[in-house]
């Protein structure tokens, strides 16, 4: 492993197809087309039985998340499971990273054990790219959100949700409201809302949660919600980030939801079929009343439920990747190729 060495992980293969998602940010459109195709070909209704297949047999997936997550880590463990691969769910707080094991220690570690896609989250936003940049050739990296910079499978799943309920993104209006400086589910999703076409994409927030002007260009902004909202088909709720908030001066959760707080009569001044959205976890009575969480216009509940037929399309995109003719003038992609199926 090498870590000196500063080149940003190339997201994709020689031949285009992928090989890490560490961000959304300049993907080629065809790309996420493609993902968001097949996550639709995995996606079912609640109630009926999850999609399977056999796509991942014989490939380890290692997930290590140093911060919390519910939705993100299950839904990679389930879309590892219902592809067939063996998954290892590492404990970062109960691991050697606590006897001071370096990561990329750590990541050697889970490697000699013939982990093949490691999915990692991090409050340092570099983190999965310095891993990505350490590892074996026919060895993937997938964020699972790091800092403020990206989630990229959350931007995909949000993505996802909106063309199942309004069958395009080009053309929408699409509110992004809240914490917008604090949130790397906003710059993923403006990623892929750009590239996919939307050119009325704006940002709702108060000064203080507001990211800086060199950011999220071509995006109109808003200092009042009900301004921000009119006539929207999409309004995306974010959640106040307090972990992150050490320099952002806001006023207290009853103060916050006076002015910012997504109420039904709020909500009115969006258009009448327009959708609300919020990747969770939720702060209920802060910057969402329950009443439109749990309400007509709420697809939040679609978004969890996408979240694993986008992560089964990554990791199989990633796995299919591994065929790549790139990886044929690798060492380790030669190693690999000798190795053949795992036992
Ligand atoms: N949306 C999301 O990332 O949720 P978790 O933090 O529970 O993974």
């Amino acid at each position: 492993m090498n870590q000196q060495s500063h080149e940003r992980a190339p997201a994709l293969h020689a031949d285009g197809s992928l090989r890490h998602l560490l961000t959304l940010e300049g993907l080629p459109r065809a790309l996420l087309e493609r993902l968001l195709e097949r996550a639709q070909h995995y996606s079912r209704p609640l109630g009926t039985p999850p999609a399977r297949s056999q796509a991942l047999q014989g490939i380890t997936v290692a997930t290590l998340f140093t911060e919390p997550s519910t939705r993100t880590r299950v839904s990679f463990e389930l879309a590892a499971q219902r592809l067939g691969a063996d998954v290892a769910s590492i404990e970062m707080q109960l691991s050697s990273r606590l006897k001071g094991e370096s990561m990329l220690d750590t990541i050697r570690t889970l490697e000699s054990l013939h982990v093949d896609v490691f999915v990692l989250r991090d409050a340092q936003t570099d983190v999965p790219d310095l891993v990505a940049r350490n590892v074996a050739a026919h060895v993937s990296v997938l964020s699972g959100g790091a800092g403020n910079y990206a989630h990229p499978t959350q931007g995909l799943l949000d993505t996802l949700t909106i063309l199942q309920h309004k069958g395009r993104i080009a053309g929408l209006s699409i509110a992004i409201v809240g914490d917008v400086r604090h949130s790397r589910v906003a710059r993923s999703a403006w990623h892929a809302f750009a590239t996919l076409g939307a050119t009325d994409i704006r940002l709702v927030a108060p000064p203080a949660l507001m990211p800086n002007e060199q950011e999220f260009g071509g995006c109109a902004r808003f200092h009042r919600l009900e301004d921000g909202i009119a006539g929207c088909d999409v309004v995306m709720m974010l959640r106040i980030q307090k972990e992150r908030m050490t320099e952002a001066a806001i006023p207290g959760a009853a103060e916050y939801f006076a002015e910012w707080g997504l109420t039904p009569q709020r909500l009115a001044a969006a258009r009448p079929d327009a959708i609300v959205m919020h990747p969770q976890p939720m702060n209920r009575g802060i910057e969402i009343a329950s009443q439109v969480a749990d309400g007509p216009q709420s697809v939040i509940r679609d978004q969890v439920r996408n979240g694993v037929a986008v992560r089964m399309a990554v990791l199989e995109a990633v796995i299919a990747g591994r065929s790549s003719p790139a990886l044929s003038t690798g060492k380790d992609a030669a190693d690999w190729r000798q190795r053949g199926p795992r036992p």
